[in-house]
């Protein structure tokens, strides 16, 4: 299991990079837009997380709504930097872009993501990366793990050779709210699972560690005060 972090926050990612087990960012929209961020630094700030994360994926989305708009925001991305994958919300135009980018060598993250049917059109389109979401599931009460064992074994089914510049699809576990998303997608075989900083510090913490560094902490104090 991979871990990429799901933040257009710097700082966020600068810590998660601290750590060395960071495997890539995803950003969206919206989590540029909680950056405070312009209209008119986007791109810089695409750019900005690519520079740190070098040799690292990092998803950066399109929000046109046409074919073309896809396509030159695709190109355009795609050039700031090598490691920029360009992500598209599946839909048919998003479909017809995949299909052009990825036969000119650009790596496209398909997000918005709810089905396997829309995880196979996906993958046979050229997308590189697949983003099914598994917490806005729950947000209705159904069952959002499910749904992602159902498009890891779709997926996962057939050999995606000639379909993108790396021959294969991987997919990244997204809408990930909890440390057990995360635990339910690795157990399925998702190969990426994408984390809000928040939930990836839930991830690294677990009661009875703090505990059990406490214990060894006061008994390690006896042994300095017996010198
Ligand atoms: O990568 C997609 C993710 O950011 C969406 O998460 O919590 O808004 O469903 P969420």
């Amino acid at each position: 299991m991979k871990f990429f972090i799901d933040t257009a926050d710097i700082d966020e990612i600068k810590e998660a990079m601290s750590w060395g087990c960071l495997a890539g960012v995803t950003t969206n929209p919206s989590l540029y837009a909680r950056t405070g961020g312009k209209l008119a630094d986007f791109e810089g700030h695409m750019l900005k997380i690519a520079e740190i994360c070098e040799g690292l994926p990092v998803s950066a989305e399109s929000q046109s709504k046409t074919t073309e708009g896809m396509v030159e925001d695709g190109r355009r991305l795609s050039a700031l930097a090598p490691n920029i994958v360009v992500k598209l919300p599946i839909c048919a135009e998003s479909l017809a872009a995949t299909h052009t980018l990825a036969a000119e060598g650009v790596r496209i993250n398909m997000t918005l993501v709810f089905s396997p049917t829309q995880a196979l059109l996906a993958a046979n389109a050229g997308a590189r990366y697949i983003s099914p979401f598994v917490g806005r599931f729950d947000d209705i009460a159904e069952d959002g793990v499910q749904q992602l064992a159902n498009v890891v074994a779709c997926v996962q089914n057939y050999d995606w050779s000639g379909k993108n510049v790396d021959d294969e699809v991987e997919i990244i576990t997204a809408s990930v709210r909890t440390p057990n998303h995360v635990t339910q997608a690795a157990l399925l075989g998702a190969d990426i699972a994408t984390v809000p900083f928040g939930a990836l510090k839930k991830c690294l913490k677990h009661p009875l560690t703090d505990q059990g560094m406490a214990s060894f902490d006061a008994d390690w104090a006896k042994v300095v005060a017996a010198q």
